[in-house]
């Protein structure tokens, strides 16, 4: 159901590979609701193509950006801008990657230019992103940025190896950008802890199905999918939410507040 949220809001949305993504999800909500926005995403995940499909359903340009690159992020600004007439209200930054998890290498056998790697994609981009954002005054007052964390930023999932690390980096990000752009135009910056989703960058750590299940049973509400998570996003956008800000905002179905559930104990006692 559509309640026109982001009537006449303009943003850009990174990270929609296929079907499966949050942003994808993301991007087809907000057309829902009204808002007109630049799909973009790494040149090397462009090649499957499958985001052209989501440029045609939401009526949008798309214009490549490695999230790592200062120049590739100075063009997808300046040309958002052109392409959609004006500044921008929202930019969800949906970008996740480590060689290591993806190359199998546990924690003690990290990699360490892997590991600067993971950090530069998933967590300095969103540095990036709003450095530049900054630099050509891109954003409009009451705007709001959100990126996507998970709880091994706070816990111990021993698979998520690198990545943990990278996600307590986002949320610092989010909090220190959040002062300075709350100060200077009143911008909203904020991660969504989100559940575990089945997705390509999900499913790529080791042992996914078990913690995907072992979430689903410690959460009061099961765990929340991409779609749920695209709903809570669009409220981050909408002029709802236009005092939360320099938060990690847990998107879980009440995961990080249990201790062990009911349905862990009878799992464990069988
Ligand atoms: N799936 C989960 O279980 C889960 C849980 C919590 C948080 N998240 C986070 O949600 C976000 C989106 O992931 P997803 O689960 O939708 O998976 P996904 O694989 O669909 O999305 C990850 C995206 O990152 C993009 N990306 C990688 N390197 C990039 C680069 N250099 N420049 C620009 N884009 C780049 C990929 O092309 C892809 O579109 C990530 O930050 C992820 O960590 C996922």
């Amino acid at each position: 159901m559509s309640y026109n949220l982001l009537k006449g809001k303009k943003g850009i949305i990174f990270g929609a590979l296929d079907e499966k993504s949050i942003a994808w999800k993301v991007a087809m909500r907000a057309k829902e609701e009204g808002a007109e926005f630049v799909l973009t995403n790494a040149p090397i995940a462009m090649r499957m193509g499958e985001i052209n499909k989501l440029a045609e359903a939401c009526n949008a340009q798309i214009i490549p950006a490695d999230a790592t690159s200062v120049e590739d992020l100075e063009n997808l600004f300046t040309k958002a801008q052109e392409i959609l007439g004006g500044k921008l209200d929202f930019v969800l930054h949906s970008i996740g990657s480590s060689p290591n998890i993806r190359k199998g290498k546990a924690y003690g056998d990290l990699n360490y230019d892997w590991f600067l790697k993971t950090l530069d994609i998933s967590a300095i981009s969103f540095h990036k992103v709003m450095h530049v954002a900054e630099k050509q005054d891109a954003m409009n007052e009451w705007g709001s940025v959100v990126a996507l964390s998970y709880i091994a930023a706070q816990r111990v999932f021993p698979d998520y190896t690198d990545m943990s690390h990278a996600k307590a980096v986002l949320e610092s990000i989010a909090r220190n950008y959040g002062y300075r752009l709350g100060r200077s135009k009143k911008i909203r910056v904020n991660t969504i802890s989100q559940s575990p989703t089945k997705t390509t960058a999900g499913t790529g750590v080791g042992g996914f199905d078990a913690f995907y299940d072992y979430a689903d049973k410690m959460s009061p509400l099961g765990n929340a999918s991409a779609e749920a998570c695209a709903d809570y996003t669009i409220t981050l956008f909408s002029d709802l939410t236009r005092y939360v800000t320099m938060q990690n905002l847990m998107h879980d179905g009440g995961f990080s507040s249990m201790g062990i559930s009911e349905d862990i104990v009878d799992l464990i006692s069988k």
